[in-house]
């Protein structure tokens, strides 16, 4: 889903001496293509790892290594840049900023700045856990940096363990969260996502067109302003956003029951996935088989739980916002769900025009009428949803409907 959610923003990215600088090519690119512009600033080290020519020509600006360089980049790169992002950052670096040293570019850029830091490690699983890292990372953390990962894994250097730079992938998302307002900070939000899946043999089932990505697209949104998402995902084949924790489920009645465990935890319930009303009453132990001559096969239908009606109808739920997928007349059916789910907050939407879209079209339903909210990428309108949301949310458990 390509999205120009950096547009106007302007980036320092420090690259500083480590294997992980392979990465950062494919870093520079996500963040240009999500609109960001970008000064390169490279330390001697880094240079021994990736070229400043591939740099400067992913980021399409000369590629800053010396101090010498300019009149005085140190000051001039740092005050037109919204953020500074170093990556890889080196164990040596880290120790540097912990101390405040300006003994070149980057590190005199960073102590020299009046925007934020951020910093992704990627070094050695005992240069990681060396006591004189640990320290210096804790005191960057109190100083106020934002510290992205390390992950865990398997590294250059053959060992594993923690240390390993964050995926290119994570850290862009890291990034665009960062710049997000953080309108749902100390909020526990649940999510459902996709389809479900109800089988009608080992092999085959009943499905949707959902594909999820609304879903997962609120729980990113969610995730950015700083809430604590877990998502109840459908059977869909999409990347976990990050930040999030994602449960798996096939079947209604296993996201019925996720969702119910998982509520008293939860201050908003949005119901996103298109949970299948029905399943049969029997799932045959064998695939059916076609048999010349025989009769055809026929199934009894019994209904799925409401699990949107089902948790508001708790004594205590959490506010609730639901869905409603529709083929047609739109503006009667969505008002008509929300009342008998006896929800505050129904968003409708045509399922034809955005099952397995990138884009979507939606109509809040609420007591005080009916808001059109125009056509608008599905990561852009999820994070005017959640801003709708967080509006109207209590701190604590939302009221029902009268
Ligand atoms: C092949 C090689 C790989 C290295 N990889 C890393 C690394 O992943 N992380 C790290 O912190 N240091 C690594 N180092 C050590 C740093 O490059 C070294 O400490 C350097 O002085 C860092 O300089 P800088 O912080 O100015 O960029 C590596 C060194 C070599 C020779």
């Amino acid at each position: 889903m390509e999205s120009s959610e950096l547009a106007g923003k302007h980036l320092v990215l420090g690259l500083t001496g480590g294997i992980a600088c392979y990465k950062i090519a494919e870093l520079t690119r996500l963040l240009i293509k999500a609109g960001a512009s970008m000064q390169i600033v490279m330390t001697d080290a880094a240079t021994q790892f990736i070229t400043p020519v591939t740099m400067q020509a992913l980021s399409g600006r000369p590629v800053y290594t010396s101090q010498w360089d300019a009149r005085m980049p140190h000051i001039d790169l740092a005050r037109e840049a919204d953020a500074i992002v170093i990556a890889p950052a080196s164990t040596d670096f880290l120790a540097k900023i912990a101390h405040g040293m300006c003994d070149y570019l980057l590190s005199t850029l960073c102590i020299a700045r009046d925007c934020p830091l951020l910093v992704v490690p990627a070094m050695n699983r005992q240069m990681w856990q060396n006591p004189a890292t640990q320290r210096n990372v804790a005191q960057i953390r109190a100083d106020g940096i934002e510290v992205l990962g390390p992950d865990s894994g398997s590294q250059a250097c053959g060992e594993v363990g923690d240390g390993r730079m964050i995926e290119p992938e994570a850290a862009f998302e890291a990034i665009c969260a960062f710049f997000q307002p953080k309108l749902l900070r100390g909020q526990r939000v649940l999510i459902t996502a996709g389809p479900t899946f109800e089988p009608l043999d080992p092999v085959r089932g009943i499905t949707n067109r959902s594909s999820g990505k609304m879903g997962f697209a609120l729980a990113r949104a969610a995730a950015q302003a700083g809430a604590d998402v877990h998502l109840v995902a459908g059977p869909v084949s999409l990347p976990t956003p990050w930040g999030v924790y994602r449960e798996d489920v096939q079947t209604a009645q296993q996201m019925h029951d996720a969702v119910m465990h998982a509520t008293p935890d939860a201050d908003i319930f949005i119901a996103v996935a298109a949970v299948a009303d029905w399943r049969v009453d029997h799932v045959s132990e064998q695939k059916i088989k076609k048999i010349p001559g025989a009769t055809q096969p026929s199934f009894n239908f019994v209904e799925n739980p409401d699990i949107l009606a089902s948790v508001a109808k708790l004594p205590n739920p959490p506010y609730c916002v639901g869905f409603a997928a529709e083929s047609g007349d739109l503006n009667v059916h969505g008002e008509e769900k929300r009342k008998r789910k006896k929800v505050p907050l129904l968003i409708g939407n045509l399922g034809p025009l955005t099952f397995g879209r990138d884009d979507n079209e939606v109509v809040l339903f609420e007591d005080s009428g009916a808001t059109p909210l125009p056509r608008a990428d599905k990561r852009q309108l999820a994070r005017t949803l959640i801003a709708e949301i967080a509006k109207r949310a209590p701190k604590t458990g939302g009221p029902l409907l009268s």
